[in-house]
C-alpha cells in the first residue's frame, strides 16, 4: 500500500488537496477547534459558520483583487448547475432592462409594456457562446434546451473551434473570424452576454488571455462576459472587472467538491423582473436555488451550505496567501507556468514518441493532453506510470490519450517525476525501435534528430 507522499496524482478532477490542509481537515471533521463538534455537524447559521464563510470570501478577494462592486456566491450544483443559472439569471436581467425602458415610455400601461418586451425578446434576445471544447459545448446546449420552448434559435454559436480544426477541438481561431452578435440600436451591445470557458478540461485548450474583442469598446453599451473558470481558477491573474460573472466548481484548484463559486457584478444582482412578468413574457424565473439575487441576499445561506467544504476552500486560499505573499495569484501563475513548461518541454523534445494534441498557442497549462504516437504503447505508458505511482493520467473517455492535470496542488517535485518518466519512456521506446530495425533508419530529419539525442 503506497503512502500518500509516494503518489503523484494528475487526475483532472476532483484534484488532489495539499496534505497539510487534509490533515487539518480530518481533525476539524471530528472536533473543530476543541468545540466537541465536527465541521459537518455545526449549523450553517452559527457564528462559526458565518466566520468561515467571511474568511473564505476575504481570501478570494485578496488573492484575486476582487473589486467592491462584486459579490462572491457559494452555490450548489457544480459548474453544470451554473450552465443553467447563467441563462436563467442573465435572461431575467436582460428582460428587466427592457421592461424598465418600456415603462419609461408607456408608464403604467402594463399591456403595452408586456407587448413591447415580448416583441423585443423575439427579435433581439441572443446569447453568444464561444465553443472551444466539451464544457462550453455543454453550456451552449443547456442554454439552447432551456430556451427551446420560446420557439426560436436564441443561442448564437459565435465560434465553434471544431469547424477549422478537422472536426475536433484543439485550437482557437483568430478573433476576427468569430461571429459575435453585432451591436444594434435596439438591442444595445448585441447579445445578452458572451460566454466562454477559460480552460477546457477535457480537451486541454486554454485561452492565452482575455479575448481582445471582448474588451469594452468606447461608446458601446456594457458587454457582459461570462466565464467558466472551473479548471484554471487561481492559476493566473484575472482582471475581474472585465467580467460580469466568473464561476467554477471548487473541486480543482479551490478545494473539494460540493461547492461552486461565482463572482458576480453586484448591479446584476439588483435587476430582476417580478416572476409573474417573466412568465407572461414566456420565460421561466430562475429556480430559487440557482437565483443569484436570492443567494446573494442570503449571504449564500438560503439553504444548507456544506460549511466543511467552504472551510477547506478557505484553508487552500490561506495556504496560497502564505506561500505567495504580496505577489498573490501572480506567484501561483509563475509556478503553474513553470510546471507546465517542464512537461511540454519533454513532450516537444521527443516528437517521435509524443504528440501534444493541441495548437501550441492554446495549450492548457492545467490539463496537458497528448498522445503516445505509437497507439500500441499508449496502454503500456499508462500501466507503467501507475506502477511508478504516477496516477490519474488517462485522458477523458471521450477523447482518449493522456492527460496530465497540473493543478495548484501538484508539486514541482511530482512534475519532475513525470518529466523523468516521460524522458525515460521515450528513450527506451527509441532504443527498442532502433534494435528492432536491422535496416538503415528512415531518412526523415525527425528520426535522425531522435537518434542523435540518444
Ligand atoms: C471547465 C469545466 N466546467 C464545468 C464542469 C462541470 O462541473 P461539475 O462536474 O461540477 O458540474 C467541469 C467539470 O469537470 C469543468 O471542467
Amino acid at each position: 500500500m503506497p503512502a500518500r507522499a509516494e503518489v503523484a496524482y494528475f487526475g483532472a478532477g476532483p484534484a488532489g488537496i495539499p496534505t497539510p490542509v487534509l490533515e487539518r481537515g480530518a481533525a476539524a471533521f471530528v472536533n473543530f477547534e476543541d468545540s466537541g463538534l465536527g465541521l459537518a455537524e455545526i449549523s450553517h447559521r452559527s457564528s462559526t459558520a458565518t466566520k468561515i464563510l467571511d474568511e473564505t470570501k476575504k481570501g478570494l478577494i485578496s488573492l484575486l483583487d476582487i473589486p467592491d462592486n462584486y459579490d462572491i456566491l457559494f452555490l450548489h450544483g457544480g459548474g453544470s448547475g451554473e450552465f443553467s443559472a447563467v441563462v436563467f439569471n442573465m435572461v431575467a436581467v436582460w428582460v428587466e432592462k427592457r421592461r424598465r425602458k418600456a415603462q419609461e415610455q408607456f408608464g403604467d400601461d402594463d399591456e403595452a409594456i408586456l407587448l413591447r418586451v415580448r416583441e423585443e425578446l423575439k427579435y433581439y434576445l441572443r446569447l453568444d457562446y464561444l465553443i472551444t471544447g466539451s464544457w462550453s459545448l455543454k453550456a451552449s446546449q443547456e442554454a439552447a434546451q432551456l430556451l427551446d420552448p420560446l420557439g426560436q434559435n436564441f443561442v448564437n454559436v459565435a465560434l465553434d473551434a471544431r469547424e477549422t480544426n478537422e472536426g475536433r477541438f484543439g485550437s482557437i481561431p483568430p478573433e476576427d473570424t468569430w461571429k459575435l452578435t453585432p451591436a444594434n440600436a435596439n438591442s444595445g451591445c448585441g447579445s445578452a452576454f458572451v460566454y466562454y470557458c477559460d480552460n477546457e478540461t477535457v480537451d486541454g485548450v486554454e485561452f492565452p488571455s482575455f479575448p481582445q474583442c471582448l474588451e469594452a469598446q468606447a461608446g458601446e453599451n456594457d458587454r457582459l462576459v461570462i466565464c467558466d473558470m472551473s479548471s484554471n481558477f487561481l492559476s493566473r491573474r484575472v482582471d475581474v472587472k472585465k467580467y460580469a460573472v466568473i464561476f467554477g466548481g471548487a473541486q480543482k484548484n479551490i478545494g473539494i467538491t460540493d461547492i461552486t463559486l461565482a463572482i458576480v457584478r453586484k448591479d446584476l444582482l439588483g435587476d430582476m423582473p417580478p416572476p409573474s412578468f417573466l412568465h407572461k413574457v414566456g420565460v421561466w424565473s430562475p429556480p430559487t436555488i440557482l437565483n443569484w439575487q436570492i443567494v446573494s441576499k442570503n449571504n449564500s445561506l438560503y439553504n444548507t451550505l456544506p460549511i466543511f467544504s467552504v472551510w477547506i476552500a478557505g484553508e487552500v486560499l490561506r495556504a496560497l496567501i502564505v506561500l505567495h505573499g504580496d505577489s498573490k495569484v501572480a506567484g501561483q501563475e509563475a509556478v503553474s507556468n513553470a510546471k507546465a513548461e517542464t512537461v511540454y518541454r519533454v513532450l516537444d523534445t521527443n516528437p517521435d514518441v509524443y504528440q501534444p494534441v493541441n495548437h501550441r498557442d492554446v495549450r492548457s497549462r492545467m490539463n496537458i493532453c497528448f498522445r503516445v504516437k505509437d497507439p500500441k504503447t499508449e496502454k503500456q505508458f499508462l500501466a507503467e506510470a501507475e506502477e511508478r505511482l504516477l496516477q490519474g493520467l488517462k485522458g477523458h473517455r471521450s477523447v482518449g490519450g493522456i492527460r496530465a492535470s497540473n493543478y495548484n496542488s501538484v508539486s514541482m517535485d511530482n512534475i519532475s517525476k513525470l518529466a523523468e518518466y516521460l524522458t525515460e519512456f521515450a528513450q527506451r521506446k527509441r532504443r527498442e525501435t532502433l534494435h528492432s530495425s536491422n535496416s538503415t533508419p528512415h531518412d526523415s530529419s525527425q528520426h535522425q534528430e531522435a537518434l542523435i539525442s540518444l
